[in-house]
């Protein structure tokens, strides 16, 4: 098998935490050199897990041959510019979500793929989970079945928690300020004073408009029908269209110790229930309830429990990216997917300000 020279952009939280230990430690993905603008911290990261160059900016990582691909983890904007920057260059690369603040953004990062010829994968770890793999094996084979009858309704309730799950992998820290990044690329008709709220939300949801999409096969097919949010712009409901079947999202705070989203999916006679783990909480899938109901003699309720039964979705994530960037098969969580939910959350955000 080639490996994979990969390139990383960023040592802030999600790189050390999460990232950098997933990426060195698969046997096909050779970590070559690391870009930080703050040089003692990438130092600490680079000593750390051994890699042997450091780069200031990522235009300098960019431009070493070495390098054959990037992920980057990184404010939004900067993050957006990074991806760009190394499309038009050719380079494939991994991103964290969201893939832009705006449309306007998230096409010129789909023209920079065409121009470069390189393709992007944005983070949606759940797209890559175990159980919610089975989720979506489950539903399409009901839908081609027709053995539960009718997909009526699907029901996403993310009221978040405690994501972090006390991750003990090592934090290097800084001292050193961060350097000025690119200007934010909002939507222009978003006003200022708005803009928070609007990113929160965003960089929130768009986790889980993305997986509603994946599980029912929605992909562009989608409608925004109500808004009904609170002043904050974060808690209440957004009714959606997935392909002729109704999504309720349900968005809200609480300071739950663990993670309080879970995934309904029911059909007349039936339902597939999945529960989020805390989202780093290593080694744990979602947890997966299929009940199958009065069509059958004796109603059911499993427990579905994916043969991969002890993995952690943002592993299995850098190992598609990894193994799709090698074999040029299609990511499962492309920019040109991607690009539907940044539109999604402009309409969402519009409805709910009367714009
Ligand atoms: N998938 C998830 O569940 C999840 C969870 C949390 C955060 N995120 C995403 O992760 C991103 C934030 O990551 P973070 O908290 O690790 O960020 P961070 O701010 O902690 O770290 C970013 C680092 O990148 C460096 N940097 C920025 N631009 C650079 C450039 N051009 N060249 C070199 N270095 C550069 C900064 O100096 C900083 O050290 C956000 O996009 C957020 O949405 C995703």
């Amino acid at each position: 098998m080639p490996t994979l020279r990969l390139g990383y952009v960023g040592c802030g939280f999600m790189a050390q935490r999460v990232h950098l230990p997933n990426f060195s430690s698969i046997p096909d993905c050779e970590l070559v050199a690391l870009a930080e603008l703050r040089p003692e911290l990438g130092g600490k990261v680079q000593r750390r897990y051994g890699i042997p160059r450091l780069y200031r900016t990522h235009q300098e990582l960019i431009a070493d041959p070495a390098v054959d691909a990037l992920a980057v983890s990184a404010a939004f904007s900067a993050q957006a510019e990074v991806a760009a920057d190394a499309l038009h260059a050719g380079k494939c690369v991994f991103m964290e979500k969201p893939m832009a603040l705006s449309v306007e953004q998230g096409e010129e990062i789909v023209a920079a793929e065409r121009e470069g010829g390189a393709r992007l994968m944005v983070g949606y770890m759940k797209r890559y989970d175990a159980g919610n793999e089975l989720v979506r094996r489950y539903v399409r084979q009901f839908r081609a079945s027709g053995e539960l009858g009718r997909l009526q309704y699907v029901r996403n309730h993310g009221f978040l928690g405690d994501w972090v799950a006390n991750i003990d992998v090592p934090l290097e820290q800084t001292d050193e300020p961060t350097p000025p990044m690119a200007p934010a690329r909002w939507p222009g008709w978003l006003p200022e004073a708005q803009r928070g709220a609007y990113a929160d939300l965003l960089q929130q949801y768009t986790h889980n408009v993305n997986l509603m999409r994946w599980f029912t096969d929605a992909e562009d097919d989608v409608r925004v029908k109500v808004v009904d949010l609170d002043p904050d712009g974060q808690h209440g409901v957004v009714i959606l269209d997935l392909a002729g079947t109704r999504g309720v999202l349900e968005t809200g705070r609480v300071s739950y110790y663990r993670w309080d989203e879970h995934t309904q999916l029911y059909f007349q006679h039936g339902w597939l229930h999945t529960w989020a783990p805390p989202l780093l909480l290593r080694q744990a899938p979602a947890e997966v309830e299929l009940w199958r109901g009065m069509a059958h003699e004796e109603q059911q309720t499993t427990r579905l429990i994916p043969k991969l039964a002890w993995t952690w979705a943002y592993k299995r994530e850098a190992e598609a990216f990894v193994r799709r960037t090698l074999d040029g098969e299609p990511y499962e969580s492309s920019a040109a997917d991607t690009l539907i939910d940044v539109r999604l959350f402009e309409e969402i955000f519009r409805r709910h300000l009367g714009i």
